[in-house]
């Protein structure tokens, strides 16, 4: 996947996409990430990229035409399959989404700051709009960072063990089950004895009903859904 990040503190996200899984991703060449910083795109001798809101009131507006240069400049290679604007009022991002981005082969996220981008941006250029959570982030940054772990991962080949995304919670609108790992005993505190049973049937039996028991009691909405 070719995933480009535009945003004005490219070094926020240095650090998320450095490590682990999204660096293995890069690393194998599953992912071709790069990060724009949307200042480099500004056409005024101060480097601006906001500007006061039109009506009045606190806060600046991120302006329009920086964001439209870096998009060109990107754009020139090939087409973007989605532009993603990081947005509290977004669609709220769940597994679903993420397995739906994750077949994507070319995908812009464009991370708002100060009161969020010039509207016209949204209505003639971004084609979907995402939010993490009912919370209020200084940035988009952060949810973007947290959208590409959820997406890379998912990739055929990023994780060395493809079932363990498989068996992630949510993917049946189930949350996963308990996990336990030696010593099988530890100061009284036992591992449950059908884990160690050897009985591969018995072991799937026992994690669904793990699962089904663990979302009714913490996430019943979830059997709900569609
Ligand atoms: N930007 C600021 N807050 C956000 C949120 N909750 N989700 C996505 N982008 C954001």
């Amino acid at each position: 996947m070719e995933l480009h990040i535009l945003t004005v503190v490219p070094g926020l996200l240095d650090s998320p996409f450095n490590h682990s899984i999204l660096k293995r991703a890069q690393d194998k060449g599953l992912l071709e990430l790069k990060v724009h910083n949307i200042r480099d795109y500004s056409t005024d001798k101060h480097k601006s990229v906001d500007d006061y809101a039109f009506g009045g009131g606190a806060g600046m507006v991120m302006m329009i035409d920086p964001i439209l240069r870096c998009l060109e400049h990107i754009n020139k290679s090939a087409t973007l399959d989605e532009l993603i604007y990081m947005t509290p009022d977004g669609e709220k991002f769940n597994q679903k989404q993420a397995n739906k981005l994750s077949t994507l082969k070319r995908l812009a996220i464009l991370c708002g700051h100060y009161k969020g981008i010039d509207d016209r941006l949204r209505q003639h250029v971004v084609t979907k709009e995402i939010s993490i959570g009912d919370y209020v982030l200084s940035g988009g940054e952060l949810a973007a960072a947290v959208v590409v772990d959820s997406v890379i991962r998912l990739i055929p080949g990023v994780l060395n063990d493809e079932t363990s995304a498989l068996t992630d919670s949510f993917q049946d609108d189930l949350l996963a089950p308990p996990v336990y790992t030696r010593p099988a005993d530890y100061n009284g505190w036992k591992v449950p004895d059908v884990l160690l049973s050897g009985h591969t049937k018995e072991i799937e039996k026992w994690r669904h009903e793990q699962s089904v028991q663990r979302t009714r009691e913490r996430r019943p909405d979830l059997f709900k859904e569609d």
